[in-house]
């Protein structure tokens, strides 16, 4: 099992970083949003990360053509997609798997996605049961609701009105794909605004998604394929996160973090960052298909957070966000959180067990945690084979010594992670 070891900062840094990996959920949809075009879709800035290549390879396994010059990546369809030969690996990526279904639950052809130990054990019913509503024909183990998933692509699929009773945008996505080939207008509505690159990539492809005054984004069905993206990818916010929070834990450091997404519905846990007393400035520069710009962090000292609000918004940053709060003065709350223990690992068990392991104070609940801020002590913390918590800790190695165990899974979404890292000290 690969590891690694992070040795305490004794210094303060003020670094600019513009080479922190590309969006994944942007990625992800360039590749599979390219097939509803029938000319070359341009992208640049491509994550190259295990989970993203893959969702590559699945597009390719349907029959584009891919030409791929390190992270510029030219996506060419075929006019129909092809009935692969093999299964299609997701590998770690809910994001693939739930997405592909909703876009494959009308392809003609047979479908088998999987994915990794991990992603085989994540609930999948929450894509499944509404596409199966609509005509999908969707198998699974255990009842349906695991991966290897099988589908039948079927020839029609009605227009639906759905209210999701869960908040989140692979749901929604893979919803908003099936309903851009169902035989009629789609309407989707969720509690709470979820991410929305889906809605804003198809919408400045020309597909007709329109939000009505009850809630409902209206989908109409593909008239015509769609316009190809030309598109660079923004950096990732969840993967410079752990940046901002390596600023805001070691004393007078500073980050400016270059040409990230600032798409509110990603960059929430910024303004909790700000909340806790950290300065953090956010400097738009453009707009393609969603704000983009730099956003500096300059330390100060941490004090306690409740965060309770726009949890979607913030779902992913919560692990590193945990370091945050277990160095700020005062106790932190997080609740309304559930959706953290269907993740990528249970990142409620994961974050509190390794915060014990570094001598932390927690009370855990079913919906999130309570951390008693103070000192974090040098431990060996497991990953569970989740990035995210394998990232978290190794940015609390800052502080003090941290040996990271299973540290393998960060190349499914930020590859040079610990190169990054390795930089803070020079
Ligand atoms: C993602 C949506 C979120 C997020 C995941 C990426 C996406 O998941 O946690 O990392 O790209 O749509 P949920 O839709 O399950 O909340």
């Amino acid at each position: 099992m690969e590891k690694f070891s992070i040795k305490k900062l004794d210094k303060a840094f003020d670094v600019e970083i513009d080479s922190i990996a590309s969006d994944k959920s942007i990625s992800h949809r360039c590749a599979m949003f390219s097939l509803f075009s029938d000319k070359t879709s341009y992208i640049k800035n491509y994550l190259t990360a295990e989970d993203t290549l893959n969702t590559l390879s699945i597009v390719e396994q349907l029959g584009a053509i891919i030409k791929r010059d390190g992270s510029s990546v030219e996506i060419t369809p075929t006019s129909k997609l092809t009935e692969p030969k093999d299964v299609l690996d997701c590998g770690n990526s809910g994001t693939a798997m739930r997405l592909f279904c909703g876009l494959l639950a009308s392809v003609d052809g047979a479908f088998t996605l999987t994915g990794d130990k991990y992603l085989r054990e994540r609930p999948m019913k929450r894509v499944a049961d509404p596409l199966r509503s609509i005509g999908a024909n969707i198998d699974g183990r255990e009842d349906g609701n695991k991966a290897p998933l099988f589908i039948r692509g079927v020839k029609e699929l009605k227009p639906f009105s759905y209210i999701s009773p869960v908040d989140s945008a692979q749901v929604k996505s893979a919803m908003i794909l099936a309903a851009l080939r169902a035989t009629g207008i789609s309407k989707y509505k969720e509690n709470e605004l979820t991410r929305d690159h889906t809605e804003r990539m198809l919408k400045g492809m020309g597909a007709k998604l329109e939000n009505d005054d009850e809630g409902f984004i209206n989908i109409h069905p593909l008239t015509s394929m769609l316009k190809p993206l030309n598109i660079t990818v923004p950096t990732d916010p969840s993967s410079a996160f752990f940046f901002a929070v390596a600023a805001a834990i070691t004393p007078n450091s500073r980050v400016l973090i270059k040409n990230v997404t600032l798409n509110p519905t990603r960059i929430e846990a910024y303004h909790v960052l700000k909340r806790m007393g950290v300065t953090v400035n956010f400097i738009e520069k453009e707009n393609i298909y969603e704000p983009i710009g730099d956003i500096e962090v300059i330390y100060n000292q941490l004090n306690a957070v409740e965060v309770k609000d726009n949890i979607s918004w913030l779902i992913d940053e919560l692990p590193a966000l945990s370091i945050a709060m277990s160095l700020a003065n005062g106790k932190s709350k997080v609740c309304n959180a559930k959706e953290l223990r269907v993740k990528e690992s249970d990142r409620i068990s994961a974050v509190v067990d390794n915060l014990k392991l570094c001598g932390v104070d927690y009370i855990e609940y079913e919906d999130g945690y309570e951390i008693t801020g103070g000192t974090i002590n040098k431990a060996t913390i497991n990953s569970s084979g989740d990035h995210r918590i394998a990232m978290s800790f190794a940015v609390a190695g800052l502080v003090c010594d941290m040996n990271i165990v299973d540290t393998q899974c960060i190349d499914t979404s930020f590859p040079n992670f610990k190169e990054l890292l390795d930089s803070l000290y020079k």
